[in-house]
């Protein structure tokens, strides 16, 4: 079964960035001992990434070695070319997203993370989002770049787990109910 799949930290109130396009406050509870909140488990799940170019353009900035053992598939409009020091780990989509999605469905891609807050709006939009795994970090943001926005319509999901990391970070896995 086809799955597109959201794994994103967010603040109590929704952002996934602060308003300077931060992510320090994704650490403010400490975490000595490294414990994995189920990103390995994804990532060997997933056969691909989808992200927006500016999700892409931060994973860049950081100073660390490429994170992604899968093909990254970045939507843009506006990049003409990949950087070359991330050429045959990444590649450029763009169009219609169902096309998109039935393009990397028939290159067999069934199992993708969609990453990015305009990306997944849109994905949300077009109701192309199976499972949402969201880490709520107890802070309230007041700003910045937020992880939901309009939809048009409703759209009822299901708990499929819900765990507490740390004792500070709730983790809530949903199914889109279809
Ligand atoms: N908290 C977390 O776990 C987490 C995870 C991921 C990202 N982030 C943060 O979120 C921020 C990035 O999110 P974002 O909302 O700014 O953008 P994004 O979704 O990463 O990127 C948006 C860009 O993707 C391209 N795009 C092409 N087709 C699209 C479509 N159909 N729908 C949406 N985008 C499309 C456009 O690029 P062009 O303009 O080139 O056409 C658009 O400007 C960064 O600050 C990043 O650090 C946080």
């Amino acid at each position: 079964m086809k799955s597109n799949i959201v794994f994103i930290a967010t603040s109590l109130d929704g952002y996934i960035a602060d308003s300077k396009g931060g992510l320090d406050w994704l650490n403010i509870i400490p975490n000595p001992d490294q414990v994995d909140m189920g990103y390995e488990s994804l990532m060997a799940r997933i056969d691909g990434l989808i992200m927006g170019r500016n999700t892409f353009e931060t994973v860049c900035s950081f100073d660390v070695e490429w994170p992604y053992t899968k093909p990254v598939f970045v939507l843009s409009n506006t990049l003409k070319k990949i950087p070359k020091e991330y050429e045959g780990k990444v590649e450029l989509v763009q169009g219609a997203l169902k096309d998109v999605l039935a393009h990397l469905n028939n290159k067999g891609y069934t199992q993708l993370y969609i990453d990015g807050g305009a990306t997944i709006q849109s994905f949300l939009k077009e109701d192309l989002i199976d499972e949402l795994i969201i880490t709520t970090i107890p802070i309230l943001l007041g700003g910045g770049v937020p992880l939901f926005g309009d939809l048009g319509q409703a759209k009822e999901l299901e708990l499929v787990e819900s765990k507490t990391y740390l004792n500070q970070i709730v983790q809530s896995h949903y199914k889109r109910k279809r």
